[in-house]
């Protein structure tokens, strides 16, 4: 118990990663060569133009000043942009979109100014651990539905709103952990249970760009052409390999962009001007890089899935996203941290617990694509003669 931590963070359970991360670390300080598929973190680069275009405008003494805390406006304008030529969607730059520090700054603050405390938030598990943290961050009470499989998870969701009033409907696609992607009628079957219900519609859109074989992900935007019930986050940070950089957009409904606006303007001056410029550069000018991006995730997934196979790995097909979700073979099947504490320590291979995504993730694995196709193929050796 921390003495000056209030109830909330005292409240927060253990990180189930925790565990993990810090027998990783230990093993790379006794020397051993830990291959780190667990953590997303994506490891290819910047481009080049993007980075040029930082150190230019960091050069100039005018761009080191506050910046404007809801982003500048070419940068909004640019996503705007981006939004009408992918998703045939007509965000206003001055009233449909904010400046987001990433998806998931941007997701916690949007949730601490719609939600009242006690409100109800539905939320997917297994999900990306902010998921199920930002609802309790900003005092509201969270429904966890199991999204393992898509109609199941919309028939709980309509038995939930027949005997609940909801708030929010937190969701991702395409979707990490589980790499489950949908198609608009997915979409369109949850915008018009909003408008029935009455609720808003959250959608972590972090993994739009990264995609395989044409099958571009939908925006949930584009199913609510009024943006009368939908927010989006949209990031840089898989699309545009630009993690660090810490840039995203919540983007949609003008009164839950207005509210995280005005929250993010008590709270901070806005991203550093030059790496506001130079994202927009990523946003006008390099529509190929995803692509290029996208090739390297698809390769690197091929190969991690023909071998989980071969060791009897049930994996989740999926056209989207850096990551493998696969279900433990039977006789693993009902630990999975303890099963990647195994493979840490046998193969020198770090991998997520699918247990530490919700509590319907146990029994699964996820292999975040995140290290070289040498690499990959070097830890997936490792794991077969450990196994
Ligand atoms: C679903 C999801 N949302 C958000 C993030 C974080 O994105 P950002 O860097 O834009 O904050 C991640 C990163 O792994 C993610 O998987």
């Amino acid at each position: 118990m921390n003495k000056y931590s209030n109830e909330l963070i005292n409240n927060f359970p253990e990180y189930l990663f925790n565990e993990i991360n810090q027998k990783k670390i230990a093993a790379r300080h006794s020397g051993k060569d830990i291959i780190d598929l667990g953590y997303g973190n994506p490891d290819l680069p910047t481009h080049d133009k993007v980075v040029e275009k930082l150190i230019e405008t960091a050069k100039l003494k005018k761009n080191h000043k506050y910046s404007v805390s809801k982003g500048i406006f070419g940068l909004r304008e640019a996503i705007a942009i981006k939004y009408e030529k992918n998703y045939q969607v007509n965000l206003d730059a001055n009233s449909n979109v904010v400046n987001t520090i990433g998806s998931k700054e941007g997701l916690t603050h949007l949730l601490m100014s719609v939600l009242n405390p006690s409100d109800k938030v539905v939320v997917q598990d297994p999900s990306y651990p902010i998921h199920h943290f930002a609802p309790l961050i900003a005092r509201a009470e969270t429904i966890k539905v199991n999204c393992l499989e898509k109609s199941a998870f919309l028939t709980e969701l309509n038995d939930i709103l027949k005997k609940t009033k909801i708030k929010l409907l937190l969701i991702s696609f395409p979707h990490n952990p589980t790499t489950l992607t949908v198609d608009q009628i997915f979409y369109d079957s949850l915008v018009e249970l909003a408008e029935k219900y009455n609720f808003l519609i959250v959608n972590d859109f972090a993994y739009s760009d990264i995609y395989f074989e044409g099958n571009k992900p939908p925006s949930l935007l584009s199913s609510d052409k009024n943006l009368q019930h939908s927010v989006e986050l949209y990031s840089l940070t898989k699309g545009y390999s630009m993690a660090g950089w810490r840039v995203g957009f919540a983007v949609g409904n003008a009164d839950a962009v207005a509210a995280v606006t005005k929250l993010k303007s008590y709270i901070d001056y806005g991203t550093f001007q030059p790496i506001q410029i130079a994202s927009t550069v990523a946003l006008n000018e390099l529509d190929e890089y995803p692509f290029e991006l996208s090739t390297v995730y698809k390769e690197r997934r091929e190969l991690v899935v023909e071998h989980l196979k071969d060791l009897e790995f049930i994996v989740q097909e999926s056209d989207a996203t850096m990551f493998v979700w696969a279900k433990l073979p039977e006789k693993f099947h009902k630990d999975s941290l303890k099963f990647s504490l195994d493979i840490l320590e046998k193969s020198n291979v770090a991998l997520s617990p699918g247990v530490g995504f919700g509590k319907f993730g146990e029994g699964y694995i996820r292999i975040a694509l995140v290290e070289n196709k040498q690499r990959i193929r070097q830890a997936m050796k490792n794991i077969k003669a450990a196994l």
